[in-house]
Formats: C-alpha cells, sequence, structure tokens
C-alpha cells in the first residue's frame, strides 16, 4: 500500500471552503504535536495544526507514551481557543464524535466511542486523543493508526485497530478537521450538552457491563448507562448510579 507524502497543499485542497479555519503545518519530526502547540498557544491562532510524520516522545492519556510507526499512522494536534465562558468539561468526548464523523464521511466502518475518548474499530482501538490546557486554549491532540507493523507483540496486536484502507492521509486529515470544526463550533454554543446525544449513540459500551479502574480508586463495577451532561460516566451499580470522572473502561466478562 502506497502512502500520499503530507502536504498543506494537498491538505487544503481537500479542505476547500473550510480551510479558512485552518492554519497547517505538516514537520517530519518532533517530539510531540502537543508539546509543540502548547509551547506556542498563546501566539498561535485558534485553528493551528501540526501534524509530524514521526514524534519522538509522543504522549497519551495518563502520563502514559504514545508510539506511532513512521507512515502507518497519523499523528497531528490541533489549537482550538475555546469562547469567553465556555469550560473544557466533556470537551475529549466532543471531540471523538467530531474524530468519527469525519472519519465516517471517509466510508470507514465499524467505528465507536470509548469513554472517555478512545476511538475503536470493531472493539479495537484504533486511535487516541488527548487533550491539553493551557488558559482558554485546548491543544487537541489525535493519533490514529493507519497499519498495525508486523512486529507488533500478539497481546497488543489484539487489542489495536487500524484503517487498513488505501487512504490519502492528506484527505484523511481534511476529513478529520472538517468533523472537529463542526462539533467544535456547536460545542462552543452548547458545551457537551449539544453533543451528548451523538456520542451516546456512539457509545460501544452502551448498557453492558463494564469496571472503571483508576489509579487512586478502587475499581468501579457497573452497568454502562451513558453520560452525563459534564462527559461524566454513568454507572448502575449496586449501591446505585454512580458518576466516574476518570479512569480506563474495560468490559467485564460474563
Ligand atoms: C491516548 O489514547 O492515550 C491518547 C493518545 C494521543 C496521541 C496523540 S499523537 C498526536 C498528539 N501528540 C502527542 O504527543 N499525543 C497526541
Amino acid at each position: 500500500m502506497s502512502i500520499e507524502p503530507l502536504s498543506i497543499a494537498a491538505i487544503a485542497t481537500a479542505l476547500g471552503p473550510k480551510a479558512c479555519h485552518f492554519d497547517v503545518d505538516v514537520i517530519d519530526e518532533c517530539d510531540s504535536t502537543n508539546s509543540r502547540l502548547l509551547a506556542r498557544a498563546a501566539n498561535s491562532p485558534s485553528g493551528a495544526v501540526l501534524v509530524a510524520e514521526r514524534q519522538t516522545a509522543g504522549r497519551g492519556r495518563l502520563g502514559r507514551s504514545w508510539y506511532a510507526e513512521p507512515g502507518s499512522s497519523l499523528t497531528f494536534s490541533l489549537l482550538h481557543k475555546l469562547p469567553p465562558g465556555r469550560m473544557a468539561t466533556g470537551l475529549s468526548l466532543a471531540v471523538g464524535v467530531g474524530v468519527l464523523e469525519g472519519l465516517r464521511q471517509l466510508d470507514i466502518d465499524g467505528l465507536a466511542l470509548k469513554w472517555p475518548n478512545d476511538i475503536l474499530r470493531d472493539g479495537r482501538k484504533l486511535g487516541g486523543v488527548l487533550i491539553e490546557l493551557t488558559g482558554t486554549a485546548a491543544v487537541i491532540g489525535i493519533g490514529l493508526n493507519l497499519r498495525l507493523p508486523s512486529d507488533l507483540p500478539d497481546d497488543v496486536r489484539a487489542m489495536a485497530a487500524a484503517l487498513d484502507a488505501p487512504l490519502d492521509r492528506n484527505r484523511l486529515l481534511a476529513s478529520l478537521l472538517t468533523g472537529l470544526h463542526e462539533v467544535l463550533d456547536g460545542f462552543g454554543r452548547q458545551g457537551f450538552a449539544g453533543v451528548r446525544e451523538r456520542w451516546l449513540r456512539l457509545n460501544a459500551y452502551a448498557e453492558r457491563s463494564v469496571r472503571v479502574m483508576s489509579e487512586f480508586a478502587t475499581p468501579i463495577e457497573g452497568r454502562c448507562l451513558g453520560v452525563d451532561d459534564d462527559g461524566a460516566l454513568l454507572l448502575e451499580t449496586t449501591t446505585g448510579v454512580q458518576r466516574v470522572l476518570s479512569g480506563d473502561v474495560s468490559l467485564r466478562l460474563a
């Protein structure tokens, strides 16, 4: 499968009239596109995008590393400045909806969202979202697997997914940015409450029995009822409905 080089001109062409909302930069290598955009957030416009072929210190959620094979993944960050008075509560879930809708525009099937912000394909992780805030600016980092490396250990392969389609990454990025633009616009006006119904329709674990693990609390088990207007996970447990604010969700085997 041939890989199209990333190019600012090709991304602008694929964005069409939406190109005016973004200021895209493509680089070969950096430590982390999130770190780079965070460092220049104060002096960059909302809509600045940094896409890198290779990250030497890609970062994931909860302090984890994010490793992506060069040429087999898409790694980028988008700077988004929230309108005055709008908190970032639920932003990462809204971003998941934008990513999924961007992917669906390219006819990619089997997609769902796993709380709080994993992109799943056929139940396995296709990509992730890392949002970092500085003042009212949010740096939205997204990593997506295009192909899985052949030497991936079996246990990792069992949990990972890839697009595995002859996709032009410039078109892919443009479609994701278009999906994100629409969702972020709505988020600015209504917050997560305006996106919640769409998130619920994409919830991979709706009505399933799940376990939420977190570093600082005991695991919680229950039936996944969805999320509230703040993006908190709602679990029906033996002691009533509990709101969960952070953690890793996994399916509980029957
Ligand atoms: C996760 O699932 O833990 C989130 C992964 C987010 C990875 C992306 S890749 C582009 C951006 N730059 C980073 O360092 N991280 C995000």
